[in-house]
């Protein structure tokens, strides 16, 4: 299913531009990624009284946990300019060594998706965080000559939904790597509360708690379950969200109990149903319920394993005692799921 019309992917729309609003600016206001928090607060101190910039760092975690976010508070708590860009958007050498020969010193230059680099611009950048220098080829065929362009020393945040993706090389330049989890529901409660604010829509314990339970474990889906049920709460004439509120609305959105949808049992449905539990193959997988691997990977596996409704084995994708009881079948013997 196209991600763009599914209310519970973590994956960003177009309609979640309004999203910016909501997003924290300072450390303390950053809800949740205690331990993530706690290490970069120490990192920046010490850049920042060095006068130095910060070492090279990579965000990984599902989308839509605040990688982006983070990225953009550890610019404004280091007191210097972010230049934002995508893996995807630098096609070619010269387009990264313009980036890079524009930005100040100790500046941040934030990489999103920097997975998809390409290999050529991949190799460039090797130099450019190690060394902080450009190494150029000028001209072609045998009169071309390389030299090397000195740059500023900036800090390079990367981000990826997939770290398994980042070639050795590239991680290994990276001082420090984070990985983003998914957030407890007491922090999404937060989260929900605080966004509630800033919208000035009212909300109860109750209705946080609900709108919390089933977003996923991620931030971006909770602000967008939260806007989705003010509209609800308003049409049915009830001034505050609260529990019956909430669970009405997240009914009519069919956003299940533990935040899954029809695309999520799907999936369970096929592992279970059709490969009689697994293990089966990614690949097999997608093609029997329609999706994109790459998306499986990315936005479905990762809650799924999470709730401990999907295993990942070397043999591939298996059900669990759980998926059965999710899809309201008898749990087989413990011998058959070894088989
Ligand atoms: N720790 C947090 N505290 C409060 N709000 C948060 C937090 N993390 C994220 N958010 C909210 O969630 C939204 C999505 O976060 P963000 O855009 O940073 O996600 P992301 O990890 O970059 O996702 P993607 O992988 O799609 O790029 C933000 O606009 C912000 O409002
Ligand atoms: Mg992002």
């Amino acid at each position: 299913m196209n991600q763009e019309e599914r209310i519970i992917t973590g994956q960003e729309q177009a309609a979640d531009i309004w999203q910016f609003s909501l997003r924290p600016r300072l450390l303390s206001e950053y809800i949740g990624q205690e331990q993530v928090k706690k290490n970069m607060a120490v990192f920046i101190k010490a850049a920042a009284e060095r006068k130095e910039a910060l070492d090279h760092v990579l965000l990984f975690g599902p989308p839509g946990l605040g990688k982006t976010t983070l990225a953009n508070i550890i610019a404004n708590e280091l007191n210097v300019n972010i230049r934002i860009t995508s893996g995807p958007a630098i096609e070619r050498q010269g387009d990264l060594a313009a980036i890079l020969t524009n930005l100040g010193d100790n500046d941040v230059l934030f990489i999103d998706e920097i997975h998809r680099l390409s290999k050529t611009v991949e190799e460039v950048l090797y130099s450019a965080m190690e060394d902080f220098a450009l190494d150029i080829i000028i001209g072609k065929g045998p009169s071309a000559r390389s030299v090397r362009l000195d740059l500023p020393k900036f800090t390079l945040i990367g981000a990826t939904t997939r770290a398994g993706a980042i070639a050795a090389p590239l991680r290994d330049r990276f001082g420090v790597l984070c990985r983003l989890e998914f957030y407890q529901k007491q922090e999404l409660k937060l989260i929900v509360t605080r966004a509630a604010e800033i919208l000035g829509v009212a909300i109860d314990e109750g209705g946080a708690d609900e709108i919390a339970r089933r977003s996923r474990g991620t931030p971006r889906v909770a602000n967008r379950l939260l806007k989705r049920v003010r509209d609800f709460a308003q049409v049915f004439g009830t001034n505050e969200i609260n529990i019956s509120v909430a669970k009405e609305a997240l009914l009519r959105l069919e956003v299940d109990e533990s935040g899954l949808d029809r695309n999520d049992k799907r999936i369970l449905e096929a592992i279970v149903k059709i490969f009689g539990g697994g293990p089966v193959g990614i690949e097999t997988i997608a093609a029997a319920v329609s999706e994109e691997t790459d998306t499986i990977e990315d936005v479905y596996e990762p809650y799924l394993m999470q709730l401990g409704l999907l295993q990942r084995t070397p043999r591939g994708r298996m059900a669990t005692c759980e998926t059965y009881k999710y899809l309201g079948l008898p749990c087989p013997s413990k011998e058959n799921e070894n088989r």
